[in-house]
């Protein structure tokens, strides 16, 4: 009995091995297919064309005015910079914090220094290095822009600058903003922004 039933399993197992073996086996020969696995089924693949659809193709396009969640923005001013008149947004909808200030420094740095230099002349190291010559953030005509014409720039890019809406956050466009407002404050200063008590050190 006991013989027997060991003979049996033997058999299963030589069976089982020999069978599985027909798919997954490297071979030159072709394949023996016992069991699909799945490895051969009727579907589609992308670009693929179908008779079933009048315009030939497998795939379907996105119903006329989808939207994908992440690209969904309920604040259109707040991640464009336009308001919904059209023009630039007056004024930063970020807080003028410290920490704000901080922050748009720290990304100024990395992403805008190259170029404009962190004082924002436009003398920073890839110009020295190569024919380009970016704004200088002084010029009395980027000082009159708005703050939202400055987080477009960022956004879109201009001219030859291009932009940097996938590298930058919203939250930190606003904020590089902020810190631009700063600079090019600092650049206009005049002796009345001077403490009095300082004036006299002054050069
Ligand atoms: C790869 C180099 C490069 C980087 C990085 C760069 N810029 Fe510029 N930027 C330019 C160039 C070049 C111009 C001049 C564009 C033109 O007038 O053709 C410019 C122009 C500008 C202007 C003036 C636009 C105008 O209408 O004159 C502003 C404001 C500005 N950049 C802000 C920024 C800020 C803020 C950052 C960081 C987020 C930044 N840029 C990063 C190259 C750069």
């Amino acid at each position: 009995m006991q013989t027997r039933r060991t003979a049996q399993l033997l058999l299963i197992a030589a069976a089982g091995l020999t069978l599985g073996a027909c798919s997954n086996f490297p071979s030159r020969q072709t394949q023996v297919w016992v069991w699909d696995d799945m490895k051969k089924q009727d579907k589609y693949k992308p670009q693929m064309s179908s008779a079933f659809f009048s315009d030939g193709r497998a795939s379907r396009g996105p119903v006329e005015g989808a939207l994908a969640q992440e690209h969904y923005r309920a604040d259109e001013p707040y991640f464009t910079g336009v308001a919904a008149d059209g023009n630039y947004v007056a004024r930063n909808p970020e807080p003028l914090t410290k920490e704000v200030l901080l922050r748009g420094q720290n990304k100024f740095n990395v992403y805008c220094s190259p170029c404009h230099d962190r004082t924002g002349s436009g003398r920073g190291i890839v110009p020295a290095k190569a024919t380009w010559i970016p704004g200088n953030m002084h010029d009395d005509r980027v000082v009159n822009f708005v703050d939202g014409e400055i987080f477009h720039v960022i956004t879109m890019g201009r001219r030859s600058m291009p932009g940097y809406r996938f590298q930058i956050q919203e939250k930190d466009r606003w904020a590089i903003v902020a810190y631009v407002r700063a600079l090019q404050r600092a650049g206009h200063g005049s002796m009345a922004d001077v403490p009095v008590e300082l004036q006299a050190k002054v050069r």
